[in-house]
């Protein structure tokens, strides 16, 4: 699929200059056909559609994602928020003595709450130095044989910076403590191999690189864990006998459904299906490739307008979400705004995030707005 194919595919870009993907990626018209199919069925068949389309339409989009994650079915469950997954995980271990749990102030906020609200945890948020990442070393500090987890993000949804996975696993499995990945923020924007990754967990979900609208996320549980964790918050959609209704027994699944908790959202199944589908046929490397010459452009620009960033200094750690330092962010998105201009702003920043589907007309015309924000 050429980039005007693509770019066909989101009337969004018609419409605006889309430039807060690591937000909400923007909806296809695949995504609404997949939509328009569900409501259809909805109305043809009601209930009765759950055993047989929507049902298949479910592991339609487990395999789907699995094997775009390079992993199998069975070490995917799906959830409703990466907050339910991450809680999920939270609440799979006894702490005992070892409760302590390190994370980063760059990782999101949802991340460090699944154990600040647990008294018998001992929660460590690393400092970091630069504003932009956290050095392995502050990790390996931290992490001994008190821990119970390192849980930090792939990418920091704060400075776009990619962490190195292989290193923090190896940080975490040498001190016997469990890595669990906050993957928002990675898979649709760099490739990931979640089996290869060294992660014990990895959440992710189709509402921002991927495309495919709020309501579910993805969590992978590394194979043995699969079988040896029992969570102790659960549902039907976790019971290996679902439709036998025993009330007594409880016997979870032998795979990664153990970590589910009720009937997914439908409408994002489907959604997430259309944006997968696209995402899969442009391929994860071109889309790498054509982020990277987005944002090194975006970069240069920037640069030359007289803008500072907050970025990693070696480009090869970047990802797609660039950090503009501004005086007035709020002034600026609305500035933005109407000139039909869509980006997002954090403390001290407007917060530019292009996909695959950008051009670099559109950077020319946002850096060239934002410079206009200053005067
Ligand atoms: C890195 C990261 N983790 C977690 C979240 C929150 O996810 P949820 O609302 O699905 O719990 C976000 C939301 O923007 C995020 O960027």
């Amino acid at each position: 699929m050429d980039v005007t194919g693509v770019r066909a595919e989101f009337p969004i870009l018609q419409r605006k200059i889309y430039l807060n993907s690591c937000s909400l990626g923007a909806l296809s018209l695949r995504a609404m056909a997949y939509l328009e199919d569900f409501q259809e069925l909805w109305h043809e068949m009601g209930a009765s559609a759950w055993y047989g389309p929507w049902w298949e339409r479910l592991a339609d989009l487990r395999s789907r994602v699995a094997a775009f994650l390079g992993t199998a079915p069975g070490q995917l469950a799906l959830l409703p928020s990466t907050s339910a997954a991450l809680s999920v995980i939270a609440e799979s271990v006894q702490y005992g003595k070892r409760n302590r749990v390190v994370c980063t102030e760059l990782d999101f906020p949802t991340l460090a709450y699944q154990w600040a609200v647990k008294p018998e945890v001992e929660l460590v948020v690393l400092p970091s130095h630069d504003g932009v990442r956290v050095d392995p070393q502050q990790f390996a500090d931290a992490v001994d044989n008190r821990c119970a987890f390192l849980a930090t993000s792939h990418v920091l949804y704060t400075t776009g910076y990619i962490q190195d996975l292989g290193a923090l696993a190896e940080i975490a499995h040498s001190a016997g403590a469990y890595f669990l990945v906050d993957g928002y923020q990675a898979p649709g924007q760099i490739p990931v191999d979640v089996g290869a990754s060294g992660a014990d967990f990895y959440t992710a979900g189709p509402l921002k690189w991927l495309c495919g609208g709020p309501g579910l996320s993805y969590l992978y549980v590394r194979d043995d864990l699969v079988r040896k964790l029992r969570p102790r918050i659960t549902s039907w959609f976790a019971a290996r006998d679902q439709f036998n209704f025993d009330l007594e027994h409880f016997e979870p699944h032998e795979d990664a459904r153990r970590f589910e908790l009720g009937t997914p959202a439908l409408p994002t199944v489907h959604t997430a299906l259309g944006g997968q589908e696209i995402i899969d046929e442009v391929g994860i490397e071109a889309i790498r490739d054509r982020n990277r010459a987005l944002t090194d452009h975006l970069v240069e620009q920037a640069q030359a307008s007289g803008f500072a960033l907050t970025m990693a200094p070696d480009p090869s750690d970047r990802s797609a979400i660039i950090m503009v330092r501004h005086d007035d962010p709020p002034g600026a998105v609305a500035h933005l705004a109407e000139r039909g201009i869509i980006v997002d702003q954090r403390p001290g920043h407007v917060r530019v995030s292009p996909h695959f589907y950008n051009t670099l007309d559109e950077i020319d015309q946002c850096v060239e707005a934002l410079t206009a924000s200053t005067r």
